[in-house]
């Protein structure tokens, strides 16, 4: 009797087995492209980290995507978005998901499997609990965690998971930047005219700061009790309090912005508009068809040959 390969695994997981099975088949034994998008953390040894080319390498990035342990397709997802990204020349963006400590008995188990898989996950000491401190466990723990990496990144970033960065073009804006006092993304109000006197702030869905500025939050302590509230307003008032982040580099609208969704009757705005060829992240990415889209614009399907073996319309 012929059975699906599946039929004996909870439904849910069927999407990220396939988006698994995609991602394995599309490269069994490609370990050397795989680390050079998902490079070993390095945490648990004492040994510096070695990474090839890095020689040529004079721009490190950090990109933390914070997540849920049960956000298995999500993960999946974004793993093939980025493996199949052309790599940044002359940087690593290392790509990590973050999560607080796992509770639950099966994603403890899954959990453990996919870091043995792809060792691209970082569990922080932590409940999981929306604006509730996540942000500043995450930018404290980096610096600790990374402490014996040389050299040491350049930029750590916190986004979130419903957003599609371009490396390439996300590595090029950086490497102009100051490496000292940073703070970059999207920067909100997006028309500061419209809103005078207003605090300016990076949209929390995804900002970078220089690791020093990192370095700071995780040894001021007293920030941890001020965690609370919308994070992103949260975390430029430490900034600010602290004298730190002076170097404040707000993206061009045109580059970062909300995926527009025509199909819900949306309007452009200066935060929301259409796909541009120079985009560097493209953010409210919330299901399988939006991401479909941004990837399609973006080349992601380039690299598909021609075989007997399939037929897709794309
Ligand atoms: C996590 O934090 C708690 C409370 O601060 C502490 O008691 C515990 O030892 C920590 N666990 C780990 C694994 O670091
Ligand atoms: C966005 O692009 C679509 C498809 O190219 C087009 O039909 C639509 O009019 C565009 N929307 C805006 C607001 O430019
Ligand atoms: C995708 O590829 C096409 C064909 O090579 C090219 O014209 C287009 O500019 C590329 N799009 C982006 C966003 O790079």
């Amino acid at each position: 009797m012929l059975s699906s390969p599946f039929s004996h695994v909870p439904f849910l997981l069927v999407p990220f087995l396939l988006l698994a099975l995609i991602y394995l088949s599309v490269s069994p034994n490609d370990h050397f492209s795989l680390r050079s998008a998902f490079a070993p953390c390095n945490t648990n040894s004492n040994a510096p980290a070695q990474r090839p080319g890095a020689a040529d390498v004079d721009l490190r990035v950090l990109l933390g995507v914070l997540t849920l342990p049960s956000s298995y397709e999500r993960r999946a997802l974004l793993r093939l978005a980025y493996k199949l990204q052309p790599p940044p020349t002359g940087a690593t963006v290392d790509v990590r998901f973050v999560f607080c400590n796992v509770a639950k008995e099966e994603d403890a188990v899954l959990v453990a499997m996919e870091i043995i898989a792809y060792d691209d996950i970082l569990v922080l000491n932590c409940t999981e609990n929306m604006n509730d401190g996540k942000t500043y466990d995450f930018f404290s723990a980096v610096p600790k965690l990374f402490a014996d990496q040389v050299p040491s990144y350049d930029y750590v970033g916190k986004v979130d998971d419903d957003i599609y960065y371009r490396v390439s073009p996300l590595a090029d804006a950086l490497r102009s930047k100051a490496r000292r006092d940073a703070y970059y993304g999207f920067e909100w109000p997006c028309e500061p005219e419209t809103r005078p006197g207003d605090e300016r702030f990076m949209v929390g869905w995804g900002y970078f700061v220089s690791w020093d500025v990192a370095a700071w939050i995780s040894e001021t302590e007293e920030l941890r009790g001020a965690a609370k509230g919308a994070e992103d307003m949260t975390f430029s008032r430490w900034l600010r309090r602290g004298g730190k982040g002076k170097n404040m580099y707000g993206e061009k609208p045109s580059r970062m912005y909300d995926y527009l969704n025509d199909g819900w009757g949306e309007k452009a705005a200066c935060f929301r508009h259409n796909f541009t060829a120079d985009t560097v992240a493209v953010h409210k990415l919330k299901d399988r068809r939006q991401w479909a889209r941004a990837l399609k614009f973006f080349n992601a399907t380039q690299g598909l040959k021609p075989s007997k073996m399939y037929h897709l319309d794309l």
